[in-house]
Order: structure tokens, then C-alpha cells, then sequence
């Protein structure tokens, strides 16, 4: 493929597994984060993960060495000038987002501008920007290194050309892609987040412990985690914020955002990364 020049917006988890995913596959990486502490924990995260790959067999050190060099940070978007693919992993917040989109937009006329927003319109991002046709949706899903899916989201603006080319993206990251139409949750997140949110009126309604939820889709469905062992590991203002899209893009009552996931994001319980939602996480 064509592509070898790389950004990535956003240090958090999703921006760290896409980076590494990138330099593994050989693309040269630029990482950019606001915060400097953000940049750091993203390296160390993204060493991490390598390691861990070193330690199974699965990479020799010389690649992990050479997949190390192909990432360079920096704290200012204008590292991103050069990049023929950028892909933004921002907070889920549609004013940021947004803003940086015209940014992009601006600094950089050859890009494609990809977001991996989980849940806002990609037609609505395209919209803010000059030349609309290169914006597209590249969901990813987390753990990155390990999930292989990739969802293209297709803005009403997308071109075919820029399809294609984060087609082949996807694929040189050893990413099985789908495509999907700019729609609320796209597909996974419409599917996924309200059985979480099915799971937790049980909990609500005291129909089951949280164990047992999660241990009757493990094990009566084959589910890798239950599914509020997943909504910790996602983020439960995350998958609050996916249901209110839902609500909100849809107009069906059957998307109502459950009142207990909703009073525990209000108590700052958003999961693993509070160091608790429906489990502990404390030690
Ligand atoms: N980074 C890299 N690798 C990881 C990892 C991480 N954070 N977490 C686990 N792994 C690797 C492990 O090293 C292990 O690799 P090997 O099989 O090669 O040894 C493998 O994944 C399995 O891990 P574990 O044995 O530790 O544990 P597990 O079998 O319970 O798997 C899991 C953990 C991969 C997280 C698995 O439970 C899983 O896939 N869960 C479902 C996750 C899911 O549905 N994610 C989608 C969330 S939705 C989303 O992201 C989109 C959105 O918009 C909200």
C-alpha cells in the first residue's frame, strides 16, 4: 500500500493500541497529545504491549527495536503536516472533535482524516472541514492488538478513493474492515451497548448479582467477558453516552439509557479506569 506516513491523535488507550498496531505493521508513527504526561504514558503503554509480544515469541527484539523507532510524539498538530493518514482518537467529545477536524483540515491538504469515534456522525465531522470527500469513520475496538475488527464508517461526503485507501489501511494493520453507513452506533455499538445496558436493569431490578450476569453470558453464550465486566473495561460514561446517542438518533424508547448506569457515571464509578463500576478494581 502507498501509505507509510501515520498521525495519531490522542495518547489514551485507543490512540496507544492503534500506534503500536501501526509500528508493528511497519508504518512510521507520529503520536500527538496535548499533555507532554500523556505522551509518556502512551510510550510506556505502547513498550509495554510490545514486550508482551517479545515475551510470547511472537516478535523478535530486533522488530520490536525497529517498530520502537518508527514512533516519534509530539504535543503540537503541526508534527502532522507531512502524514498522508491521520486518525484521531480524542476524547468522545463532538467540540473537540470538531475543532480539531477543522485544524486537520486546515494544516494538512492531502490526509485522510480518519476518526475512531465511537458514536458521533461522521457526516457531521466531514461537514466541518474544506475537502469533506477525505473524512471517514476507522472504529477500533479495544484491546486494539488483539480485536480485529475495524469499522469503516462511511460519511454522507466520503469518496470511494478514500474508502478504498483506509480499506487497505485496515488490512496492512491486520485488521479485518466492514463497511457501514453513517449511522447512530454504527453496527457493533448498536448491538453491544444495549445488552449492556439490558444488563445492568437487571442489576437494577435485582434479577441477578453482577456475577452471575456476567458468568450466564460467559458461559450460556460464549461471551469472552460478561457484560459488565465489559462496560467496566469500555467505560460506563462511554457506554452512556453511546446510549444517549442511540436515544437521541433513533426516537425509540427501546434505547431508554438504564437510571442505575446513569446514577453511577453521576458518582464517577465509570470502571477499570475510576477503579470501579459493577466490579472492584480497587486492588
Ligand atoms: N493489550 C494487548 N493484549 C491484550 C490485552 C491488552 N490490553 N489484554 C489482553 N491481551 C491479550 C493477552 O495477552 C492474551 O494474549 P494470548 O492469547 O496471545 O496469550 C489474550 O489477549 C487473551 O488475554 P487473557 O488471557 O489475559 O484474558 P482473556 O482471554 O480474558 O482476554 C480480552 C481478555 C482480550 C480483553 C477478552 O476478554 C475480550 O476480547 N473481551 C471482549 C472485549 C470487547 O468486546 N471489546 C470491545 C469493546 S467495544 C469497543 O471497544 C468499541 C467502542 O466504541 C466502545
Amino acid at each position: 500500500m502507498s501509505e507509510t506516513l501515520i498521525g495519531v491523535v490522542g495518547g489514551g488507550t485507543m490512540g496507544q493500541g492503534i500506534a503500536q498496531v501501526l509500528i508493528q505493521s511497519g508504518f512510521q508513527v507520529t503520536l500527538c497529545d496535548v499533555a507532554e504526561e500523556a505522551l509518556e504514558r502512551a510510550q510506556t503503554g505502547i513498550a509495554k504491549g510490545l514486550g508482551r509480544l517479545v515475551e510470547k515469541g511472537r516478535l523478535s527484539e530486533q522488530d520490536q527495536q525497529a517498530a520502537s523507532a518508527r514512533l516519534a510524539t509530539s504535543t503540537s498538530l503541526d508534527a502532522l503536516a507531512d502524514r498522508q493518514v491521520i486518525i484521531e482518537a480524542a476524547p468522545e467529545a463532538a467540540e473537540l472533535k470538531e475543532r480539531l477536524f477543522k485544524e486537520l483540515d486546515a494544516l494538512n491538504h492531502q490526509a485522510i482524516l480518519a476518526s475512531n469515534t465511537s458514536s458521533l456522525s461522521l457526516t457531521r465531522l466531514a461537514g466541518v472541514c474544506q475537502r469533506p470527500e477525505r473524512v471517514v469513520g476507522m472504529h477500533f475496538f479495544n484491546p486494539v492488538p488483539v480485536l480485529k475488527l475495524v469499522e469503516i464508517i462511511r460519511a454522507e461526503q466520503t469518496s470511494d478513493a478514500t474508502v478504498a485507501r483506509v480499506e487497505a489501511l485496515a488490512k496492512a494493520m491486520g485488521k479485518t474492515s466492514v463497511a457501514i453507513s453513517d449511522s447512530p452506533g454504527f453496527a457493533v455499538n448498536r448491538l453491544l451497548v444495549p445488552m449492556i445496558n439490558e444488563a445492568a436493569f437487571l442489576v437494577q431490578e435485582g434479577v441477578a448479582s453482577v456475577n452471575d450476569i456476567d458468568t450466564s453470558m460467559q458461559l450460556g453464550a460464549a461471551h469472552p467477558m460478561g457484560p459488565l465486566a465489559l462496560a467496566d473495561l469500555i467505560g460506563l460514561d462511554v457506554c452512556l453516552a453511546i446510549m444517549n446517542v442511540l436515544a437521541e438518533g433513533f426516537g425509540d424508547p427501546k434505547y431508554r439509557p438504564c437510571p442505575l448506569l446513569k446514577r453511577m457515571v453521576d458518582a464517577g464509578y465509570l470502571g477499570r479506569k475510576s477503579g470501579r463500576g459493577f466490579h472492584d478494581y480497587s486492588g
